[in-house]
């Protein structure tokens, strides 16, 4: 949609609920993690172009990251995707080479095996953290499999976690930690990440942490380390036209979903830098094609809001712990499943999933209405956001009927 029918529309509908009595609402960003400091780093890099390209800031990105999670190395990525295309690599996985993983993901990571050669085989779920079922990833090892791909996912550390490590092991499997959801989140006092051969995290929008769009890989190994810095060293920094349309969404960002009671500042910063929005998954990626720009590292302009939001996930996640609660307490007195924690870990909540009905899945206006909210919707499909199936994991499909997820940071100023 245009930036001004986008206003237009938005304008009409926050006038007549207020003429009605009712709060105004902002769409909702899934995990607003930006502040005032943020817009104001990016609007100050938008006027100092010429700082795009001092290399210190990403390395110096890198190292807090690596610091902070407890790893040897991170390497800082244009995207969560990019930063497990560059795990292939590292990792030496072959074309035709098989890589298990969830049926319930993103069409990205599904893209990135594809991209590579690999060929994806999906495992089931199971319903508790929605991570891989350790049953359906036994019966799905052929002489081909070379890896599994495990995520954490709503920022659960996954049930099956030690089984899936310990039958890596066995088999002789790679390890690859989709921590997208899940930055910060521990299992026995270690961040997770830490567990497998490597592991990839995502600052795009809605996640943990954000740098509008952005990805880390890291690993402890000393030469996967060095390949995956191989890797990083040879391709091309983010164009710049990219690197502007992210600060441009930053600023974009804060003031469409920071507060709603002054919503009239996002239909401003909406007919300024509307233009600039940036997908999540462009058309092309839900069509499963490889875009041009796709294998980029981290511009150092975004790094440096990379730091800027580290410094800020340990209380940002201390947040969503409280506010869980809150969803725990609504899926106790409603009578539905509470995700589970699993012994020895500590979540981060991204966001609380919830079983609850089709219907109330396909309607949502109850969660307005009731809570005040707007529920997530991830996912919409077993490859998210495609609306497509993948074959043999019916837990899955249920999930992409039934689970919905509440926001844990809450979008006020
Ligand atoms: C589970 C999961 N893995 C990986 C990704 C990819 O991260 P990015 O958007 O940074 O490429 C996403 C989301 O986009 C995700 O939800």
């Amino acid at each position: 949609m245009k930036p001004l029918l986008r206003v237009v529309r938005n304008q009409a509908r926050n006038l007549s609920r207020l003429l009605r009595g009712q709060a105004v609402v902002v769409p909702s960003l899934g995990s607003m993690t930006l502040g005032r400091d943020d817009i104001e780093l990016a609007q100050y890099l938008l006027a100092n172009r010429a700082e795009w390209d001092w290399s210190d800031y990403r390395e110096q990105y890198e190292r807090k990251f690596a610091a902070w999670n407890g790893s040897y190395c991170a390497f800082a990525f244009q995207d969560g995707r990019v930063a497990l295309s560059a795990a292939f690599v590292a990792l030496e996985l072959q074309p035709g080479d098989e890589v298990i993983l969830p049926g319930y993901t993103c069409v990205v990571v599904d893209n990135a095996l594809r991209f590579a050669g690999l060929k994806p085989v999906y495992a089931d779920i199971e319903q508790q953290t929605y991570g891989l079922d350790i049953d359906s990833v036994r019966q799905r090892i052929t002489v081909k499999t070379r890896a599994i791909l495990l995520h954490h996912l709503y920022g659960l550390v996954c049930r099956d976690f030690d089984d899936l490590l310990t039958l890596a092991r066995k088999k002789g499997l790679r390890v690859i930690e989709d921590c997208a959801h899940s930055t910060g989140a521990t299992y026995r006092g270690v961040k997770v990440g830490n567990f497998g051969d490597i592991a990839f995290y995502s600052s795009e929008q809605s996640k943990v942490f954000s740098t509008s769009r952005g990805g880390i890989a890291v690993a402890n190994n000393p030469e996967i380390a060095n390949r995956l810095g191989r890797e990083a060293d040879r391709i091309p920094v983010s164009e710049e036209l990219f690197v502007e349309r992210q600060l441009h969404s930053v600023i974009l960002n804060y003031y469409r979903h920071r507060c709603a009671e002054k919503w009239w500042r996002g239909d401003v910063a909406e007919l300024k830098y509307g233009r600039s929005k940036m997908l999540s998954t462009s058309l092309m990626e839900q069509e499963q094609r490889k875009p041009t720009d796709y294998m980029r590292r981290m511009s150092p302009a975004i790094a440096r809001l990379g730091i800027n939001q580290l410094a800020k996930v340990d209380d940002m996640n201390e947040q969503r712990r409280v506010t869980a609660c809150r969803w725990e307490d609504w899926c106790d007195r409603h009578g539905y499943v509470k995700p589970t924690v699993i012994e020895n870990s500590v979540p981060v909540f991204l966001r609380y999933p919830v079983m609850v009905s089709p219907e109330m899945k396909t309607k949502t206006s109850w969660a307005l209405d009731e809570l005040g909210i707007s529920v997530g919707l991830w996912f919409l499909g077993n490859l998210h956001p495609n609306m497509g199936r993948v074959p043999g994991c019916p837990r899955a499909d249920e999930a992409v009927q039934r689970c919905i997820n509440f926001p844990c940071l809450l979008e006020h100023e």
